[in-house]
């Protein structure tokens, strides 16, 4: 752009300049012939008489350019009398001489304003003309013209070698500019190129190998691009440092966790155990202690439950490989259906489940954990008469593969909006009050996903008043299937609905 518009007004101010010099030089020249239309007194051979006679006879004195006109303009404004120089080469011989002009240019010139200043006139088939009016001592007005088509070609040769020669200089700065840029970007882009990588590393979490460095090269402080380089690495080696020490300090908060809760586990035990001998013991006991005994062991068997939890998801976040059986989801789901039906009468409980074996590759017992926490949240924030429905799909999903879908649906009141997009985090709760009169911690969920992320999984929620679904996707256990494949024709396949 710089180049474009240097260009452009070196080529305007030439432009300018050669034309006012050129018509400069064109007007001097018409001047210098329209003197003699007008000689002084005096002059020898140009008597008063015979310039009355013959005002246009300068054009037959020679010197001027072919082509040079003039033209008789009474004061009525119309040309009386006109000619033009012409070459003629009659006989080998090269003589001036003149002819008339035609009706339509006497016309155009007898229009130029005659007040004794330089006009622009073009005349119909002999081009653009230059042309001045003079008054003689006659009386008369004769217009004076040269023609101005040798300094229009020329200022018209300049503009095209102008526009040429700007339009090649840009072509060649343009490509000189690219090359130069992209030499000179390079080292910048493979730094950025080391960004980007290290953008793309999944830093949120666990151990992070973060060896992504810019090269030695691209790392001098003696150039720009370098000190870029030598920043980033510098920035890199604290982050590396930083999320080192993030890993230690988690992996010290969960193994701390994780002994708290195992050796809470023992203790609580006894609890309960000391608890429940006291109140069914022979000892006599009062109303109040039978209770307050009751009432320590309900909560024992609560903070046992906690204790769980915990040390479940502390063994889940610190990576503790689970056992690796193939398990068929289908039965699991029954089960679970089944004890749930019976710790919530109220509730009706539905199943829905494929006919061929929903086969997934994990622990049956974290997968039923899975199932009693889903189940027990429809059943726990839910009012009585909420149906639940437990449904196990089997299929191909896109970008997934074959993938077993287990949902439990409810149609109760939803979970508040404020909560869904928190719901899966620890000690996410509801109405706090009402979920821990229900002795609720806000774990199970945050357990659910921890569980099927294990698993490879993934686990999402839709909900609102009416409908909530809990959505479980795990990777179906491929040899399994296959195995198991030729004994079921996917065009049978039906889903069973059973009402427990
Ligand atoms: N089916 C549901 N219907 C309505 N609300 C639900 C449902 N499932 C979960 N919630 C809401 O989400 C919250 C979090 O559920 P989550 O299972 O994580 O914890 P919790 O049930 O409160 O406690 P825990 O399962 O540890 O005993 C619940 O407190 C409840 O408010
Ligand atoms: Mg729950």
């Amino acid at each position: 752009m710089l180049i474009a518009v240097v260009a452009a007004v070196i080529g305007a101010v030439t432009t300018i300049a050669f034309d006012s010099y050129m018509y400069g030089k064109l007007d001097d020249q018409l001047r210098g012939i329209a003197v003699r239309a007008d000689p002084p007194r005096g002059l020898p051979g140009l008597g008063g008489l015979e310039r009355m006679d013959q005002p246009l006879e300068f054009l037959g004195g020679g010197g001027q350019p072919f082509g040079t006109v003039g033209a008789v303009v009474a004061d009525s404004g119309e040309v009386t009398e006109s000619r033009r120089t012409v070459e003629n080469t009659t006989g080998g011989q090269r003589r001036d001489s003149s002819v008339p002009l035609t009706e339509a240019q006497n016309d155009k010139l007898a229009a130029v304003a005659r007040d004794g200043k330089v006009h622009s006139v073009e005349l119909p088939g002999l081009g653009g003309y230059r042309a001045v009016s003079v008054s003689t001592e006659a009386g008369l007005d004769v217009l004076v013209g040269i023609p101005s088509g040798e300094v229009e070609d020329a200022l018209s040769t300049l503009i095209v070698v102008e526009v040429c020669v700007a339009g090649a200089g840009l072509i060649a700065a343009g490509i000189a500019g690219t090359v130069l840029v992209g030499v000179a970007l390079r080292p910048l882009r493979r730094v950025a190129a080391t960004a980007t990588r290290v953008s793309e590393l999944p830093l949120h979490s666990g151990e992070v190998a973060l060896h992504e460095r810019v090269p030695d090269a691209e790392a001098d402080p003696r150039t720009e691009v370098g000190q870029v380089g030598g920043a980033l690495n510098r920035m890199l080696d604290h982050v590396h440092s930083a999320l080192h020490a993030r890993q230690e300090s988690e992996t010290r908060v969960r193994q701390f966790v994780a002994d708290a809760s195992h050796e809470l586990r023992t203790p609580l035990a006894s609890i309960r155990g000391y608890a429940e001998l006291t109140r069914r013991g022979g000892e006599p006991v009062g109303t109040d202690t039978r209770h307050a005994l009751g009432r320590i062991e309900a909560e024992a068997i609560r903070m046992t439950g906690l204790v769980e939890d915990l040390l479940l998801l502390a063994r889940l976040d610190a990576g503790r490989p689970l056992s690796q059986e193939s398990t068929d989801l289908s039965p699991l789901v029954v089960d679970a259906v089944s004890d749930a039906r019976a710790a919530g009468q109220d509730h009706k409980w539905l199943l829905e489940l494929p006919v061929e074996p929903a086969t997934v590759r994990g622990d049956g017992a974290r997968l039923h954990q899975v199932l009693v926490n889903l189940l027990g949240n429809a059943r726990t924030h839910t009012p009585p008469g909420t149906t639940v429905t437990a449904r196990v799909r089997c299929g191909d999903i896109p970008g997934a593969g074959p993938t077993v879908v287990l949902e439990v649906e409810d149609d109760g009141p939803g979970i508040p909006p404020q909560l869904l997009p928190h719901v899966f985090e620890r000690f996410a709760r509801g109405d706090a009050s009402r979920s821990r009169h229900a002795g609720s911690t806000g774990l199970g969920l945050a357990i659910v996903q921890a569980v099927v992320d294990a698993h490879g999984g993934t686990v999402g929620v839709r909900s609102g008043p009416g409908r909530t679904v809990v959505g479980v996707r795990l990777p179906a256990d491929l040899p399994a299937l296959a195995a198991l494949a030729p004994a079921y024709d996917s065009q049978t396949r039906h889903r069973h609905i059973t009402q427990l």
